[in-house]
């Protein structure tokens, strides 16, 4: 398997809380970095391999914003120079490892791997962390699978109904047909369930009755998929309740992806026991599909010509695999 990475684009590397005083080694797209945070709090990732000998910089050492080599002591600066040689040698223009340009906004910390100079902050789709009007829980899992994998899996939801029964997924879901368009930066796949019972989680979410369900899943490349969900009950006078799925996914490898998820909410947004619920079920139900997308791994990993064989409900997958095939790298 020889991926090409688009590295041209936002990818979330990590949740603010993660980046501290302490160095981290941290995948993206095949490189290894090394991110911290320097004196002012800002945070920082420079490229993760010492250019004298390929020692990992997050074993070297951090003080007063130089980090420096644990092997042969050459040290550099946060914006990637070498500041010192051992031995107190002449530093070497070459020696200089890249920074990367990171966004930070709405508790995740965004980077730019590719050409800094095409770098685009307003081109982060992340408006629900940032909205007041909104309340969000997140979390991370760490999926020994290709980052396509991923993305098949949420742009076809229509796995709810097998792999997420009695949580997620109903009847409805299989039997409602699905929208597909390709926009010009992102695709969206659409499912509209009218007048059907709430499955499980909107059950706990205190939906009663019938509801019309829509769902909406895009793919805005080269590494994000939303689920945008409206739960409207057909009871007179009951409020429509929103949430929106954000699973932001990072090839760190080949075949190793960091799937970053926040669930953001536009009701009770004080209601510590419904972030608890969003926390633990959304947790369990992720369990499911790390578990599906590893053996799916593994299972193409052991078969050197799968077979591929689709079905309608693949539309929104098949559209977002051709955009991502078309996208600048
Ligand atoms: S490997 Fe880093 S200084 Fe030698
Ligand atoms: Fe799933």
């Amino acid at each position: 398997m020889a991926t090409t990475f688009i590295k041209n684009g936002w990818y979330a590397a990590a949740w603010t809380e993660e980046i501290g005083p302490q160095l981290i080694e941290r995948w993206i797209c095949g490189d290894p970095l090394v991110m911290f945070r320097d004196r002012d709090g800002k945070a920082i990732a420079l490229d993760g391999t010492c250019p004298h000998r390929s020692y990992p910089l997050a074993l070297g050492r951090l003080k007063d914003d130089v980090l420096e080599c644990g092997y042969h002591g050459l040290a550099f600066g946060t914006d990637g120079r070498c500041v010192r040689a051992p031995g107190g040698e002449p530093v070497q223009p070459a020696m200089r490892v890249r920074s990367y340009r990171l966004v930070e906004r709405g508790g995740l910390i965004w980077i730019w791997p590719g050409d800094p100079a095409l770098a685009d902050a307003s081109k982060i789709v992340d408006w629900w962390l940032t909205d007041p009007a909104w309340t969000t829980v997140h979390d991370t899992k760490l999926v020994n699978a290709r980052q396509s994998l991923l993305i098949d899996n949420l742009m076809d939801l229509t796995h709810e109904a097998s792999l997420h029964m009695g949580t997620l997924g109903n009847a409805a879901v299989i039997e409602t047909p699905l929208i597909t368009e390709t926009l010009p930066d992102h695709v969206r796949a659409t499912r509209m369930m009218l007048d059907i019972p709430p499955p499980g989680l909107f059950a706990q979410m205190g939906l009663s009755g019938t509801i019309d369900r829509g769902q909406v899943a895009e793919f805005h490349p080269p590494g994000l998929c939303l689920t945008i969900v409206t739960a409207k009950p057909r009871t007179e006078n009951a409020p429509t309740l929103r949430w929106t799925v954000l699973h932001a996914l990072t090839p760190e490898t080949e075949d190793r992806t960091r799937y970053l998820w926040a669930t953001a909410r536009d009701y009770a947004l004080d209601d510590e026991r419904i972030s608890d619920i969003w926390l633990t079920q959304t947790n369990s139900i992720f369990d499911q599909d790390v578990a599906a997308l590893e053996a799916q791994e593994q299972r193409l990993r052991a078969t050197p010509k799968p077979i591929e064989l689709s079905v309608a409900a693949d539309a929104g997958a098949l559209a977002a695999r051709k955009m991502l095939r078309t996208w600048p790298q």
